[in-house]
């Protein structure tokens, strides 16, 4: 799939602002600093569709990007900011909460952690309650240029091997670099082939 368009189409604060959800959308989400904005602007070929650093501590919103007129791709608030306050943790977490359970369309949620690093506590805990919820979810690995090839082999299957005490079958992962480009031809054509089988949900 080439990305010939893609635009802003909302951003919010609830999820009564988000787009009609007659489209398929796809989610992601990591904790910060793992390289989302990056890795979104990579795959649609953008310079700064996602701010490349966004503050922690400004209110969080829902982004919704329009991709050639055919999907959503949902730019989420990121888990795991240490400076956030009690109340404005408990606001994010209601609004990822509502975000999941209301939006019908949404078809994968893509988790990205940082290939050099084990895994971390918050992402563990964020694909159980995907888990629960038993939403799809596809593990990014980031930042792959930066380790050897044989080196990020390694660490990816000792990522998995941590995984495998939680999770069988192990979710699907892909290696990307937002450098490279490595991974962004295979997510763009999974979520093609996702697109083709979407149906609009009935409306409430
Ligand atoms: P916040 O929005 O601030 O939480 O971060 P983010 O997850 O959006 O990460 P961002 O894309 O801002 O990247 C964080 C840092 O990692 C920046 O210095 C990027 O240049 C760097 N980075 C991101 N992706 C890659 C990558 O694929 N390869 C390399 N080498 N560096 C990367
Ligand atoms: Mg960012």
């Amino acid at each position: 799939m080439e990305v010939k368009h893609a635009r802003l189409a909302a951003s919010s604060s609830q999820t009564s602002q988000m787009p009609p959800p007659r489209l398929p959308e796809y989610a992601f989400i990591g904790r910060s600093n793992v390289g989302k904005s990056s890795w979104i602007n990579c795959l649609v070929r953008r310079k700064n569709l996602a701010h490349t650093s966004s503050t922690p501590g400004k209110t969080r919103v829902i982004n919704h990007f329009l991709i050639n007129e055919a999907w959503y791709l949902v730019d989420l608030p990121g888990y795991g900011y240490a400076k956030l306050s009690q109340t404005e943790r408990a606001a994010f977490a209601k609004l990822l909460g509502s975000y999941f359970s209301e939006r019908e369309n949404l078809v994968n949620v893509f988790v990205l952690v940082d290939s050099r690093i084990p895994p971390q506590a918050s992402d563990l805990e964020f694909m159980g309650q995907l888990g629960e919820n038993e939403l799809p979810f596809t593990i990014l690995f980031t930042k792959g240029d930066k380790l050897a090839p044989l080196r990020l082999e390694s660490q990816v299957q000792e990522y998995l091997q941590a995984l495998a005490e939680q999770w069988e079958p192990l979710p699907p992962h892909i290696l990307t670099s937002a450098v490279t480009g490595m991974g962004r031809e295979t997510v763009l054509a999974q979520i093609e082939a996702w697109n083709r089988l979407f149906h609009e949900p009935p409306p409430r």
